[in-house]
């Protein structure tokens, strides 16, 4: 069978499976580590495996390469993008830095190395508020890509910021509307709300109103929440993939998702085949030049002293 092939193939050459949680359930089911952004790029880290194989998309497959750069980082379908990533490019962060010289720059972990490289700190959903507040005041910041995280950011921190124009196509679509209606339908449910969500900041204004305190959490957020939530029922708003793995870490619960067509296709490219023929042969093997590299882990690792 593929998946017994896969965990021999893993054992042979002392290789570990990283999955995001949006993964499909077959490569969940081969990976050594399942997780957010944030945990995935710190075991990355941790890792004593010869080759990674990252089950995730392009930029996550880039970050690990970052933090090993002596270790075989591969993805199993380098096609696996990511629209949010793509936004923003290098050139763009040069050019605010141009105008402003005393700036930051925060940079989602959703970007590719050359951004991560000219950016101060990079930050997942899951510390980007602590990194923000970490920021001496007066100093001018620039947070990108995500205008949805970035408009979040700045209505729980007070702080003024410049933010990106840039948006994660599925998350986009997960509108305010949309929440609210389920709401109507599940009104026991706790409504948990990725800070990606095109609902954004309407949901943190608009839900108490109704007598709502939604949660603003990363997929690993999510995770932990429901484990120790006393309800049975959950609104949840991200690509619906961590649907599975909220099943499986918190099962007997029911979690309904707020856009049942917010799937990432790019996250959906990595079949347990894909992983089986990249551990085989080794493919595709994502290399970051040293210069670059540097750089961005640097930004990396400031992260890690937030973590
Ligand atoms: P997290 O898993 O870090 O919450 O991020 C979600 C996401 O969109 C990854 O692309
Ligand atoms: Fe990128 Fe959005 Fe897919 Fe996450 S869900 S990988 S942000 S396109």
């Amino acid at each position: 069978m593929l998946k017994e092939e896969v965990l021999r193939l893993k054992r042979e050459k002392n290789a570990v499976i990283l999955a995001h949680n949006y993964q499909l359930p077959e490569v969940k089911d081969v990976a050594d580590f399942i997780g957010d952004s944030l945990n995935l790029s710190m075991e990355a880290a941790r890792t004593k495996a010869d080759i990674i194989v990252f089950a995730g998309v392009y930029f996550m497959a880039e970050t690990a390469a970052i933090l090993n750069p002596d270790k075989k980082v591969l993805i199993p379908d380098p096609g696996a993008g990511c629209s949010l990533a793509s936004s923003v490019s290098a050139a763009d962060v040069l050019e605010w830095r141009r105008r402003h010289p005393n700036g930051v720059v925060v940079a989602y972990i959703n970007t590719y190395a050359e951004v991560k490289a000219v950016s101060d700190y990079v930050c997942t959903s899951a510390n980007c508020l602590k990194i923000i507040e970490a920021i001496p005041s007066g100093r001018p910041v620039l947070f990108l890509p995500d205008k949805y995280l970035g408009l979040y950011i700045k209505a729980k921190t007070g702080r003024e910021i410049d933010i990106w124009d840039g948006e994660c196509h599925v998350h986009a679509k997960i509108t305010s509307p949309k929440i609210t209606a389920k709401i109507k339908l599940y009104r026991d449910a706790e409504v948990l709300i990725h800070p990606e969500c095109g609902c954004g900041t309407a949901c943190l204004l608009e839900l108490p109103k109704m007598g709502l305190s939604p949660k603003f959490l990363s997929t690993e957020g999510m995770v932990k929440y429901v484990k120790q939530s006393p309800a049975r029922r959950f609104i949840i708003a991200t690509e619906v993939g961590i649907i599975d793995r909220l099943e499986r870490e918190a099962p007997g619960k029911e979690y309904i998702p707020a856009a049942e067509d917010a799937i990432c296709e790019y996250m959906k490219l990595i079949t347990l085949d894909k992983v089986h023929r990249s551990l085989k042969e080794e493919i595709y093997r994502v290399v970051v030049p040293e210069d670059i590299a540097k750089k961005a882990r640097l930004a990396i690792e400031r992260m890690f002293e937030f973590a």
